[in-house]
């Protein structure tokens, strides 16, 4: 079985978006890869270095969106980052073959200064493309399951990746080369129409939200600003409710629309059946949510024996680095 590692920040809870745009696909990776899960708080730190706490209750909140959506806790390694020494020591190493300038045109990079409104940026932020390359690579992960938005940093981990090689392992030490495992999956739009959905954007549905809290969200939801009244037709191409229910409801999705269309629905209605299957959609996952908060020890227990496995992979790299630099006595 080939390996793959994905990873989420630990800066807060999970939503829909993470669940369309790689949760589901996760489950789905699991049965035909051997999956490692990064909870990436180091990471965390470099945009929310002023708010331990929240990194720290994340990491579980992070790991039980993922444990209750499905990844199997016996086939899935979960690993903590901060807990990974050879994760640290690798991303020193790459760092000497990194310019300031590689990473400052990375357009990931570019896009998130913008919106996190730095002027300056600090060494950790900057450089966390390289951390990340370390993630992936301390395990040998072959492939990367990732969205288009972290194509870039694949794209630099695997220019270190061969620098690295080609500087100081042999063929049969060096550092596999991992290349992006990618998904068609819909970008998830927010509730107000925002083009994405984001925690810092207050327009989300988490998967830990309640039945009624979603049906709050759903009400708000921002529909065809032409239509007024019941009698008016509408038009589901300007409307949140419509696109969600081509993910949520798709089934019902061409009815709807051409009901929206004749003015036979009204969005009241529309957004109830909305709500109705984020709600079946949730619901199993609600449960899991239930076993594993009343269990933090067992999702603990998972964290740290999944980062004590991923260690002795990563101790041997690190290992077999060292040698190849020169760096053993
Ligand atoms: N940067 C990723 C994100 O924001 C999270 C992440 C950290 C990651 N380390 C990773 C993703 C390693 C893939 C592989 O979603
Ligand atoms: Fe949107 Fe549904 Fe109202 Fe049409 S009926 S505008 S799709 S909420």
């Amino acid at each position: 079985m080939k390996r793959i590692l994905t990873g989420d920040r630990t800066t807060g809870k999970l939503h829909l978006g993470h669940y369309v745009g790689s949760l589901k696909n996760r489950v789905a990776l699991q049965e035909q890869y051997e999956t490692f899960i990064l909870l990436a708080d180091i990471q965390a730190l470099t945009t929310h270095f002023e708010n331990p706490k929240l990194i720290n209750s994340s990491i579980y909140d992070v790991a039980i969106d993922n444990l209750s959506v499905g990844l199997n806790p016996e086939k899935v390694t979960f690993i903590q980052q901060s807990l990974i020494p050879s994760i640290a020591e690798l991303t020193v190493f790459y760092s000497m073959l990194t310019t300031v300038n590689s990473l400052r045109h990375n357009p990931t990079i570019k896009t998130e200064m913008k919106q996190y409104g730095f002027k300056d940026v600090t060494y950790g932020f900057l450089g966390y493309p390289v951390s990340q390359a370390a993630d992936i690579t301390f395990c040998s992960a072959q492939l990367v399951p990732v969205g288009d938005d972290q194509l870039p940093h694949l794209e630099q981990a695997r220019k270190i990746v061969r620098r690295f090689n080609a500087l100081y392992m042999d063929e049969t030490s060096a550092i596999v080369e991992p290349e992006a495992l990618l998904s068609e999956v819909p970008r998830l739009i927010g509730l107000d129409g925002n083009s994405k959905m984001g925690k810092s954007l207050g327009n989300a549905i988490y998967l830990s939200d309640d039945a009624e809290v979603v049906r709050d969200k759903v009400r708000k939801a921002v529909t065809d600003t032409n239509r007024i009244s019941i009698a008016d037709k509408g038009n589901p191409d300007n409307c949140v409710v419509s696109v969600y229910h081509k993910i949520f409801n798709s089934d019902q999705y061409d009815n709807i629309c051409e009901m929206c269309k004749n003015a036979q629905i009204g969005c009241a209605t529309c957004k109830n059946e909305l709500t109705i299957s984020i709600n079946q959609l949730l619901s199993p996952i609600r449960e899991k949510r239930c076993y594993f908060e009343s269990n933090k020890a067992l999702v603990k227990e998972i964290i740290l024996e999944g980062s004590n496995r991923a260690n002795l992979i990563g101790n041997e790299t690190i290992a077999r680095v060292k040698n190849a630099m020169h760096l053993s006595l």
